[in-house]
């Protein structure tokens, strides 16, 4: 992205230190939210990534991926399929579980919202380990459709989410903000 997009974006994410717990630096997106020049910026330049990469269809994360990955969807004028944490869709559902630090957690979609013929942009706030960003390529791709590649606000890539994925993503192409 352009330097001065990148800049826009960066000045509104707040850091909180020792959130959701001591010795973590939590990085809050709502001051971003919040700013309608900022959030406007953040959902043109995803819908862009929606164009080049053909997309037919805009996944998003439950529950941060929902707020930018719904109004990316309908500037580009694609539909919005949530991918939910286990147990919220009411449908017949296919199910992901990952690995978690400790333990594991498991992601759903409702099979019927993708076709083989979708071209998938999965979209999300934060790629940290990469375990929900993983778990949501093999749902979309066990749905029949193609991921054309994943996009999120930010990386922390001290976490290794993005050697992690590296597997999955096959050719699609990942793009940090
Ligand atoms: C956060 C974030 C990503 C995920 C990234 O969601 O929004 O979805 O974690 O972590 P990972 O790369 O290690 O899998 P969280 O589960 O905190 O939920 P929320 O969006 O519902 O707050």
């Amino acid at each position: 992205v352009p330097a001065g997009v990148r800049d826009l974006l960066l000045g509104r994410i707040r850091d909180v230190a020792d959130y959701p717990v001591p010795g973590v630096m939590f990085k809050d997106i709502t001051p971003l939210l919040a700013d309608p020049e900022a959030f406007k910026v953040l959902t043109e330049t995803l819908a862009d990534i929606c164009v080049q990469r053909g997309a037919t269809k805009v996944v998003g994360l439950e529950a941060r991926g929902f707020i930018l990955a719904a109004p990316v969807a309908v500037s580009a004028g694609l539909g919005f399929v949530p991918v939910r944490k286990a147990g919220k869709l009411p449908g017949a559902t296919l199910a992901q579980s990952y690995e978690l630090e400790y333990g594991t957690a498991e992601m759903e979609v409702h099979a019927e919202d993708l076709a083989s013929e979708d071209r998938v942009l999965i979209i999300d706030d934060v790629l940290a380990t990469g375990g929900t960003a993983e778990a949501s390529l093999q749902l979309v791709r066990r749905a029949g459709a193609h991921v054309t590649g994943i996009a999120v606000l930010m990386e922390l890539g001290f976490l290794g989410g993005r050697d992690r994925l590296k597997p999955a993503l096959r050719d699609a192409p990942l793009d940090a903000l």
